[in-house]
């Protein structure tokens, strides 16, 4: 069985202490309702009516976990098509290297969202988090240019015709992921920041 345990391995230090700009007792200004205007914001989508305590609730249970499941597949399933196929019918190289240093990098995030932020959204409702969330948003242009770095190598997700059935799932997985992590970042950047940063900052 293939071990992921160095692409995983700063999953017990990832989100130790380095969200900057973090003041969990801030309060907004008298006067200024961050909800309502975030509310307003997100427009008359469904799913601006959705609680910040139920937006994180999909995030972690259906996004965050299926990229770890999508990421260690994948690392798996890279780590045998490259076993099996030797030479010019090896899979594009640098692919696993890719796929380790993604799961490292989504996996610091996930956590610096599940241990720091996420708590903190969850218990002050109005706490302004502009600084922490610019970080953020960083982070997800990083993991954006991750994937269409990933894209490209793997030329869209298109299997070769000599490619065999691992190599196949493995190119599933990458588009289920691709999709997945658009939509994570959509909900995350459209409607769940914004209720924690005022249109001033
Ligand atoms: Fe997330
Ligand atoms: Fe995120």
């Amino acid at each position: 069985m293939p071990d992921n345990s160095s692409a995983m391995s700063q999953r017990g230090h990832a989100g130790d202490g380095l969200v900057e700009g973090l003041n969990p007792q801030a309060e907004p200004p008298p006067g200024v309702d961050t909800k309502a205007q975030a509310e307003a914001a997100i427009g008359d989508s469904p799913s601006s009516a959705d609680t910040t305590g139920a937006l994180i609730d999909l995030i972690e249970t259906r996004y965050h976990a299926a990229h770890r499941r999508q990421l260690s597949e994948m690392i798996d399933l890279a780590r045998q098509v490259e076993e099996v196929h030797r030479g010019d019918t090896a899979p594009p190289a640098g692919l696993t290297a890719l796929l380790k240093h993604m799961a490292v990098v989504m996996e610091g995030h996930m956590q610096k969202e599940e241990r720091v932020l996420f708590p903190i959204m969850r218990r002050y409702g109005q706490a302004r988090l502009a600084r922490p969330i610019a970080g953020l948003l960083a982070d997800h242009d990083e993991h954006g240019a991750l994937m269409r770095e990933l894209e490209t190598l793997t030329d869209g997700f298109a299997a070769p015709e000599h490619a065999c059935d691992a190599w196949r799932a493995l190119y599933a997985v990458g588009r289920e992921l691709a999709e997945d992590l658009a939509r994570h970042i959509q909900i995350e950047n459209d409607l769940l920041f914004p209720r924690f940063v005022t249109p001033a900052e």
